[in-house]
Protein backbone atom coordinates (compact mmCIF):
# COMPACT_ATOMS: atom_id res chain seq x y z
CA UNK A 1 0.00 0.00 0.00
CA UNK A 2 3.06 2.30 -0.13
CA UNK A 3 3.20 5.46 -1.54
CA UNK A 4 -0.36 6.55 -1.93
CA UNK A 5 -0.22 8.65 1.22
CA UNK A 6 2.97 11.38 1.21
CA UNK A 7 3.33 10.80 5.61
CA UNK A 8 5.09 8.22 6.91
CA UNK A 9 3.27 6.24 9.02
CA UNK A 10 5.46 6.02 12.46
CA UNK A 11 3.72 9.17 14.18
CA UNK A 12 0.20 7.84 13.67
CA UNK A 13 1.35 4.14 15.31
CA UNK A 14 2.93 6.48 18.41
CA UNK A 15 -0.62 8.34 18.65
CA UNK A 16 -2.46 5.02 18.07
CA UNK A 17 -0.11 3.17 20.80
CA UNK A 18 -1.15 6.32 23.85
CA UNK A 19 -5.02 6.13 22.76
CA UNK A 20 -5.21 2.54 23.01
CA UNK A 21 -3.64 2.90 26.88
CA UNK A 22 -6.44 5.71 27.72
CA UNK A 23 -8.95 3.71 26.39
CA UNK A 24 -8.23 0.64 28.29
CA UNK A 25 -7.92 2.42 31.64
CA UNK A 26 -10.76 4.37 30.65
CA UNK A 27 -12.89 1.04 30.36
CA UNK A 28 -11.36 -0.39 33.29
CA UNK A 29 -12.20 2.66 35.39
CA UNK A 30 -15.57 2.76 34.44
CA UNK A 31 -16.45 -0.98 35.01
CA UNK A 32 -14.34 -1.02 38.47
CA UNK A 33 -15.28 2.26 39.64
CA UNK A 34 -18.90 3.15 38.33
CA UNK A 35 -20.08 -0.62 37.69
CA UNK A 36 -18.80 -2.59 40.97
CA UNK A 37 -15.70 -4.50 39.41
CA UNK A 38 -14.92 -7.25 37.57
CA UNK A 39 -15.95 -10.99 38.22
CA UNK A 40 -16.19 -14.64 36.28
CA UNK A 41 -18.48 -16.42 39.02
CA UNK A 42 -20.84 -13.80 40.97
CA UNK A 43 -24.24 -13.28 42.89
CA UNK A 44 -24.48 -9.95 41.82
CA UNK A 45 -24.09 -10.74 37.35
CA UNK A 46 -23.71 -7.53 36.72
CA UNK A 47 -20.30 -8.12 37.55
CA UNK A 48 -19.81 -11.19 35.01
CA UNK A 49 -21.48 -8.58 32.31
CA UNK A 50 -18.60 -5.98 33.35
CA UNK A 51 -15.73 -8.65 31.58
CA UNK A 52 -17.53 -8.14 28.37
CA UNK A 53 -16.34 -4.88 27.35
CA UNK A 54 -13.25 -5.25 29.02
CA UNK A 55 -12.43 -8.30 26.89
CA UNK A 56 -13.76 -6.99 24.18
CA UNK A 57 -11.87 -3.42 24.61
CA UNK A 58 -8.50 -4.63 25.97
CA UNK A 59 -8.37 -7.84 24.22
CA UNK A 60 -10.14 -7.69 20.93
CA UNK A 61 -9.91 -4.01 19.71
CA UNK A 62 -7.18 -2.89 21.30
CA UNK A 63 -4.37 -5.91 20.94
CA UNK A 64 -6.11 -6.38 17.41
CA UNK A 65 -4.84 -3.28 16.55
CA UNK A 66 -1.56 -3.33 17.48
CA UNK A 67 -1.05 -6.31 16.02
CA UNK A 68 -2.06 -4.28 12.55
CA UNK A 69 0.20 -1.58 13.30
CA UNK A 70 2.63 -4.26 14.12
CA UNK A 71 3.81 -4.16 10.54
CA UNK A 72 4.87 -0.02 10.77
CA UNK A 73 6.05 0.09 14.99
CA UNK A 74 8.26 -2.12 15.10
CA UNK A 75 12.13 -1.99 14.03
CA UNK A 76 12.31 -5.79 13.47
CA UNK A 77 12.42 -7.81 10.21
CA UNK A 78 9.38 -8.97 8.74
CA UNK A 79 10.02 -12.61 9.52
CA UNK A 80 9.47 -11.45 13.19
CA UNK A 81 6.92 -8.75 12.80
CA UNK A 82 4.79 -11.61 10.77
CA UNK A 83 4.82 -13.69 13.76
CA UNK A 84 4.11 -11.07 16.01
CA UNK A 85 1.29 -9.78 13.92
CA UNK A 86 -0.01 -13.47 14.01
CA UNK A 87 0.53 -13.93 17.32
CA UNK A 88 -1.44 -10.78 18.58
CA UNK A 89 -4.48 -11.48 16.30
CA UNK A 90 -4.60 -15.15 17.92
CA UNK A 91 -4.39 -13.30 21.23
CA UNK A 92 -7.01 -10.99 20.49
CA UNK A 93 -9.43 -13.45 18.73
CA UNK A 94 -8.58 -15.36 21.74
CA UNK A 95 -9.82 -12.89 24.37
CA UNK A 96 -12.62 -11.57 21.86
CA UNK A 97 -14.29 -15.44 22.59
CA UNK A 98 -14.01 -14.80 26.55
CA UNK A 99 -15.35 -11.69 25.98
CA UNK A 100 -18.14 -13.19 23.99
CA UNK A 101 -18.45 -16.13 26.46
CA UNK A 102 -18.91 -13.29 29.21
CA UNK A 103 -21.83 -11.81 27.77
CA UNK A 104 -23.76 -15.03 27.08
CA UNK A 105 -22.68 -16.52 30.75
CA UNK A 106 -24.63 -12.87 31.72
CA UNK A 107 -27.66 -13.40 30.21
CA UNK A 108 -27.95 -17.06 30.73
CA UNK A 109 -27.33 -16.94 34.57
CA UNK A 110 -30.11 -13.72 34.85
CA UNK A 111 -32.90 -15.45 32.47
CA UNK A 112 -32.19 -12.76 29.68
CA UNK A 113 -32.53 -14.01 26.03
CA UNK A 114 -29.30 -14.29 23.46
CA UNK A 115 -28.61 -12.40 20.31
CA UNK A 116 -31.63 -10.19 19.83
CA UNK A 117 -29.70 -6.58 18.91
CA UNK A 118 -28.20 -5.67 16.21
CA UNK A 119 -24.93 -5.19 18.21
CA UNK A 120 -25.01 -8.77 18.86
CA UNK A 121 -25.32 -9.84 15.20
CA UNK A 122 -23.15 -7.57 13.95
CA UNK A 123 -20.29 -8.92 16.72
CA UNK A 124 -21.12 -12.95 15.70
CA UNK A 125 -20.63 -11.92 12.35
CA UNK A 126 -17.13 -9.48 13.31
CA UNK A 127 -15.86 -12.66 15.53
CA UNK A 128 -15.98 -15.35 12.87
CA UNK A 129 -15.12 -12.96 9.60
CA UNK A 130 -11.99 -12.18 11.93
CA UNK A 131 -11.39 -16.11 12.45
CA UNK A 132 -11.79 -16.95 9.23
CA UNK A 133 -9.42 -14.08 7.67
CA UNK A 134 -7.30 -15.29 10.16
CA UNK A 135 -7.25 -18.72 8.99
CA UNK A 136 -6.49 -18.13 5.78
CA UNK A 137 -3.66 -15.81 6.85
CA UNK A 138 -1.86 -18.58 8.23
CA UNK A 139 -2.38 -20.74 5.79
CA UNK A 140 -1.09 -18.64 3.06
CA UNK A 141 1.59 -16.47 4.33
CA UNK A 142 2.19 -19.01 7.24
CA UNK A 143 1.88 -22.33 7.34
CA UNK A 144 2.20 -24.16 4.33
CA UNK A 145 2.50 -20.94 2.86
CA UNK A 146 0.83 -20.48 -0.36
CA UNK A 147 2.72 -20.28 -3.60
CA UNK A 148 4.63 -16.82 -4.59
CA UNK A 149 2.10 -16.17 -7.03
CA UNK A 150 -1.32 -17.12 -4.33
CA UNK A 151 0.71 -14.89 -1.79
CA UNK A 152 1.57 -11.98 -4.35
CA UNK A 153 -2.12 -11.91 -5.30
CA UNK A 154 -3.98 -12.29 -1.99
CA UNK A 155 -2.09 -9.88 -0.18
CA UNK A 156 -3.99 -6.53 -1.23
CA UNK A 157 -7.21 -8.43 -0.50
CA UNK A 158 -5.97 -9.83 3.13
CA UNK A 159 -5.14 -5.74 3.89
CA UNK A 160 -8.20 -4.80 2.50
CA UNK A 161 -10.44 -7.50 3.92
CA UNK A 162 -8.55 -7.36 7.72
CA UNK A 163 -9.04 -3.44 7.71
CA UNK A 164 -12.72 -3.94 6.91
CA UNK A 165 -12.89 -6.06 9.61
CA UNK A 166 -11.45 -4.10 12.21
CA UNK A 167 -13.61 -1.03 11.02
CA UNK A 168 -16.87 -3.44 11.63
CA UNK A 169 -15.29 -4.39 14.85
CA UNK A 170 -14.93 -0.78 15.95
CA UNK A 171 -18.62 -0.47 14.90
CA UNK A 172 -19.49 -2.95 17.17
CA UNK A 173 -18.18 -1.86 20.33
CA UNK A 174 -19.72 1.39 19.48
CA UNK A 175 -23.18 -0.22 19.03
CA UNK A 176 -22.45 -1.66 22.57
CA UNK A 177 -21.27 1.46 24.44
CA UNK A 178 -24.51 2.84 23.09
CA UNK A 179 -26.51 -0.02 23.20
CA UNK A 180 -25.47 -0.21 27.66
CA UNK A 181 -25.66 3.56 28.20
CA UNK A 182 -29.24 3.69 26.71
CA UNK A 183 -30.02 0.89 29.06
CA UNK A 184 -28.47 2.02 32.05
CA UNK A 185 -30.22 5.93 31.30
CA UNK A 186 -33.66 4.50 30.88
CA UNK A 187 -33.13 2.96 34.55
CA UNK A 188 -32.38 6.15 36.16
CA UNK A 189 -28.95 6.92 35.10
CA UNK A 190 -27.95 10.88 34.87
CA UNK A 191 -28.26 11.86 31.14
CA UNK A 192 -25.92 14.28 31.66
CA UNK A 193 -24.09 12.81 35.05
CA UNK A 194 -20.15 11.76 34.93
CA UNK A 195 -20.76 8.03 34.35
CA UNK A 196 -22.98 8.86 31.40
CA UNK A 197 -19.50 11.77 29.94
CA UNK A 198 -17.08 8.89 30.90
CA UNK A 199 -18.64 6.14 28.73
CA UNK A 200 -19.32 8.38 25.89
CA UNK A 201 -15.88 9.78 25.99
CA UNK A 202 -14.74 5.97 26.19
CA UNK A 203 -16.67 5.91 23.16
CA UNK A 204 -14.67 8.57 21.14
CA UNK A 205 -11.21 7.63 22.30
CA UNK A 206 -11.82 4.02 20.66
CA UNK A 207 -13.06 5.56 17.56
CA UNK A 208 -9.46 8.02 17.31
CA UNK A 209 -7.82 4.64 18.08
CA UNK A 210 -9.86 3.32 15.40
CA UNK A 211 -9.17 5.35 12.98
CA UNK A 212 -5.24 6.22 14.06
CA UNK A 213 -5.05 2.28 13.50
CA UNK A 214 -6.30 2.41 9.86
CA UNK A 215 -4.27 5.15 8.63
CA UNK A 216 -1.02 3.77 10.26
CA UNK A 217 -1.63 0.83 7.84
CA UNK A 218 -2.61 2.28 4.80
CA UNK A 219 0.44 5.07 5.37
CA UNK A 220 3.82 3.83 3.67
CA UNK A 221 6.11 2.98 6.17
CA UNK A 222 9.22 4.99 4.66
CA UNK A 223 8.60 8.28 2.24
CA UNK A 224 11.78 8.74 0.01
CA UNK A 225 10.87 11.40 -1.69
CA UNK A 226 7.40 13.66 0.03
CA UNK A 227 5.68 14.59 -3.44
CA UNK A 228 8.89 15.16 -5.28
CA UNK A 229 9.74 19.01 -4.16
CA UNK A 230 13.01 19.94 -4.26
CA UNK A 231 14.40 22.71 -2.67
CA UNK A 232 15.21 26.18 -4.84
CA UNK A 233 19.14 26.65 -3.56
C1 LIG B 1 -15.99 -5.70 19.02
C2 LIG B 1 -16.42 -5.77 20.24
C3 LIG B 1 -17.68 -6.47 20.67
C4 LIG B 1 -18.25 -7.61 20.18
C5 LIG B 1 -17.74 -8.49 19.03
C6 LIG B 1 -19.45 -7.86 20.98
C7 LIG B 1 -20.32 -8.93 20.81
C8 LIG B 1 -21.44 -9.17 21.57
C9 LIG B 1 -22.31 -10.31 21.43
C10 LIG B 1 -22.12 -11.43 20.42
C11 LIG B 1 -23.29 -10.19 22.34
C12 LIG B 1 -24.48 -11.14 22.51
C13 LIG B 1 -24.43 -11.97 23.76
C14 LIG B 1 -25.71 -12.77 23.92
O1 LIG B 1 -26.60 -12.66 23.11
O2 LIG B 1 -25.82 -13.50 24.94
C15 LIG B 1 -23.08 -8.97 23.07
C16 LIG B 1 -23.89 -8.47 24.07
C17 LIG B 1 -23.75 -7.22 24.64
N1 LIG B 1 -22.69 -6.34 24.46
FE1 LIG B 1 -21.14 -6.61 23.19
N2 LIG B 1 -19.57 -6.85 21.92
C18 LIG B 1 -18.50 -5.99 21.76
C19 LIG B 1 -18.23 -4.89 22.51
C20 LIG B 1 -19.09 -4.34 23.46
C21 LIG B 1 -18.81 -3.15 24.20
C22 LIG B 1 -17.53 -2.30 24.13
C23 LIG B 1 -19.89 -2.92 24.98
C24 LIG B 1 -20.03 -1.76 25.93
C25 LIG B 1 -20.55 -1.85 27.08
C26 LIG B 1 -20.87 -3.99 24.74
C27 LIG B 1 -22.12 -4.12 25.30
C28 LIG B 1 -22.96 -5.20 25.18
C29 LIG B 1 -24.24 -5.34 25.83
C30 LIG B 1 -24.92 -4.27 26.69
C31 LIG B 1 -24.72 -6.61 25.52
C32 LIG B 1 -26.03 -7.26 26.02
C33 LIG B 1 -27.17 -6.90 25.16
C34 LIG B 1 -27.08 -7.50 23.79
O3 LIG B 1 -27.06 -8.74 23.65
O4 LIG B 1 -27.00 -6.73 22.84
N3 LIG B 1 -20.32 -4.84 23.80
N4 LIG B 1 -21.94 -8.36 22.58
C1 LIG C 1 -7.76 -11.61 11.71
C2 LIG C 1 -6.50 -11.58 11.58
C3 LIG C 1 -5.76 -10.63 10.69
C4 LIG C 1 -6.05 -9.33 10.32
C5 LIG C 1 -7.27 -8.50 10.71
C6 LIG C 1 -4.95 -8.87 9.48
C7 LIG C 1 -4.84 -7.61 8.92
C8 LIG C 1 -3.76 -7.14 8.22
C9 LIG C 1 -3.58 -5.79 7.74
C10 LIG C 1 -4.59 -4.65 7.93
C11 LIG C 1 -2.39 -5.71 7.12
C12 LIG C 1 -1.76 -4.45 6.49
C13 LIG C 1 -0.69 -3.89 7.41
C14 LIG C 1 0.11 -2.81 6.76
O1 LIG C 1 0.16 -2.71 5.53
O2 LIG C 1 0.72 -2.00 7.51
C15 LIG C 1 -1.80 -7.03 7.15
C16 LIG C 1 -0.61 -7.37 6.57
C17 LIG C 1 -0.10 -8.65 6.55
N1 LIG C 1 -0.59 -9.74 7.23
FE1 LIG C 1 -2.30 -9.83 8.28
N2 LIG C 1 -4.03 -9.89 9.35
C18 LIG C 1 -4.49 -10.98 10.07
C19 LIG C 1 -3.87 -12.20 10.21
C20 LIG C 1 -2.71 -12.59 9.58
C21 LIG C 1 -2.08 -13.87 9.71
C22 LIG C 1 -2.55 -15.03 10.59
C23 LIG C 1 -0.98 -13.86 8.93
C24 LIG C 1 -0.01 -14.99 8.78
C25 LIG C 1 1.27 -14.84 8.84
C26 LIG C 1 -0.88 -12.54 8.31
C27 LIG C 1 0.09 -12.09 7.45
C28 LIG C 1 0.23 -10.82 6.95
C29 LIG C 1 1.30 -10.39 6.04
C30 LIG C 1 2.44 -11.26 5.48
C31 LIG C 1 1.09 -9.03 5.80
C32 LIG C 1 1.93 -8.14 4.86
C33 LIG C 1 2.82 -7.18 5.56
C34 LIG C 1 3.53 -6.31 4.54
O3 LIG C 1 2.94 -5.35 4.02
O4 LIG C 1 4.67 -6.60 4.26
N3 LIG C 1 -1.97 -11.79 8.74
N4 LIG C 1 -2.65 -7.87 7.84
Amino acid sequence: MAGQIGVAAAPFTFVSHVLGVVAAVLVLFWCIHFRGGLAFEAVNKNLIFNLHPVFMLIGFIVIGGEAIISYKSLPLSKEVKKLIHLILHATAIVLGIVGIWAAFKFHNDSGIVNLYSLHSWVGIGTISLYGIQWIYGFLTFFYPGGAAGLRRSSLPWHVLFGLFVYVLAVATAELGFLEKLTFLQSGGLAKYGSEAFLVNFTALVVILFGAFVVISAVAPAHVEDPRGYVPIA
